[in-house]
């Protein structure tokens, strides 16, 4: 039987899809561990909080009742029903039960959004820097990322820098507020100026929103909720930063037609819905009072601004993110290029950050350190930085 080497090739849509860069960051930290040193560690994306009890005991309930079945695939309509509502009194989306489809978290509604909307070739417009597995996601649907400096955008008008990268291909913006890595949250009039480009140019708006309920400063605001935005923008959100569930694995998606018809396509033919009981759990959360999200808020404040006075006392001149868990200092001080800068934190400081380059163009000379970590590993970080890093790589002597 002759075999030839052209089968053994992977299919071409997958070809120019890559591996997450963070996993390799996350490897050598755990070598570094595993070798005995101790490692302060700024490079997570996950909540420092546990899962908050009410929900793991509606976990508990429902494997206990054996609520353990196929569930309808888009969701069992008790959560649908409670997402409709947080969705209506808290984002101000007019969506209704129907618009709303349960997800294996923020990353699948992505997944399902992109394929719904991006045939090959389109343009999708990516304000910079970017969440990194978005770029994957357009590269799964052979679309073309062209992105968009946010700084730019903020300095110049967004209609006026969005109009300079779009070509007639365009076809989609990607909205992520608050945004990862820069902690960027968009203003209500950047949201405006966005929605008024999208519906003059006729572009679907894909709206990540996994950080909602973590700004410290302004408001969130949906831009589902703008006029006449609805029908053209698909929401996705997770319960995995709200709620510190990113094991959980749930999320849900806000869309009107065609979209969810796309949405539950891709939802039915990968994972035919999510987890019953897991379900029977994230319902819970939304039952949580309102002081919880002022609760984790606060603690994630208070973390945020121990870590921004000391980067900014050793000479990172970094600005206060106004939402999300992370900073995003310029450190081209230490390394020009911030693969180097980050290897040279590690090594020479035991301090773990996420290089900016892998956040795409924009983010190079920056690192991403994550404050969702507690207190005392904050200063112990800072302080391993005071000791073991020059007086050169850290203040501006000029
Ligand atoms: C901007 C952004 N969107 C979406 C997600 C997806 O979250 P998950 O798939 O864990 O629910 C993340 C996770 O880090 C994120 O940072």
């Amino acid at each position: 039987m002759s075999t030839s080497t052209s089968v053994f090739r992977l299919a071409r849509r997958l070809e120019r899809v890559g591996f997450s860069d963070i996993v390799k960051i996350r490897n050598r930290v755990m070598e570094l561990r595993a070798g005995g040193a101790s490692v302060y560690q700024f490079e997570g994306g996950e909540p420092f909080l546990t899962t908050p009890e009410p929900i793991k005991e509606a976990m508990a309930e429902a494997l206990g009742e054996n609520r353990t079945r196929y569930a309808p695939s888009s969701g069992i309509p008790e959560l649908r029903a409670a997402i409709a509502g947080k969705v209506r009194e808290r984002n101000r989306i007019k969506a209704r039960e129907e618009d709303v489809v349960v997800l294996n978290g923020g990353m699948q509604g992505l997944f399902g959004a992109f394929q719904s909307v991006v045939n090959p070739e389109d343009e999708v417009l990516v304000f910079s820097p970017y969440w990194t597995p978005i770029k994957d996601l357009i590269a799964h649907c052979e679309g073309r990322t062209v992105l968009v400096p946010t700084d730019e955008a903020r300095r110049d008008g967004f209609a006026e820098t969005l109009a300079r990268y779009a070509t007639n291909k365009a076809r989609l913006i990607y909205y992520n507020t608050p945004q990862n890595p820069s902690g960027v949250v968009f203003t209500r009039e950047e949201a405006e100026e966005v929605a008024r480009f999208a519906q003059e140019r006729d572009l679907v708006v894909i709206a990540d929103e996994a950080y909602e309920d973590l700004v410290y400063g302004g408001e969130h605001v949906s831009i589902a909720s703008l006029e006449g935005m609805l029908e053209r923008t698909i929401t996705c959100y997770t319960l995995s930063k709200s709620y510190a569930m990113t094991g959980w694995r749930v999320g849900y998606a806000v869309a009107t037609e065609p979209w969810m018809a796309g949405l539950k396509k891709c939802l039915l033919y990968s994972t035919n819905g999510v987890s019953t009981p897991s379900q029977w759990a994230a319902l819970a959360a939304f039952g949580l009072p309102a002081d919880f999200y002022e609760t984790i808020r606060a603690a994630y404040r208070e973390r945020r601004d121990l870590l921004l006075s000391g980067l900014n006392e050793l000479g990172f001149n970094c600005d206060a993110p106004a939402g999300a868990f992370y900073a995003f200092p310029d450190a081209s001080r230490i390394a020009a290029d911030s693969r180097d800068a980050a290897e040279i934190l590690l090594e020479r400081a035991q301090v773990a950050t996420v290089p900016g380059v892998v956040f795409g163009e924009h983010g190079e000379g920056h690192l991403r350190f994550s404050f969702s970590t507690s207190p005392e590993v904050i200063r112990a970080g800072l302080d391993s930085m005071r000791r073991n890093l020059s007086r050169d790589e850290l203040r501006d002597e000029g």
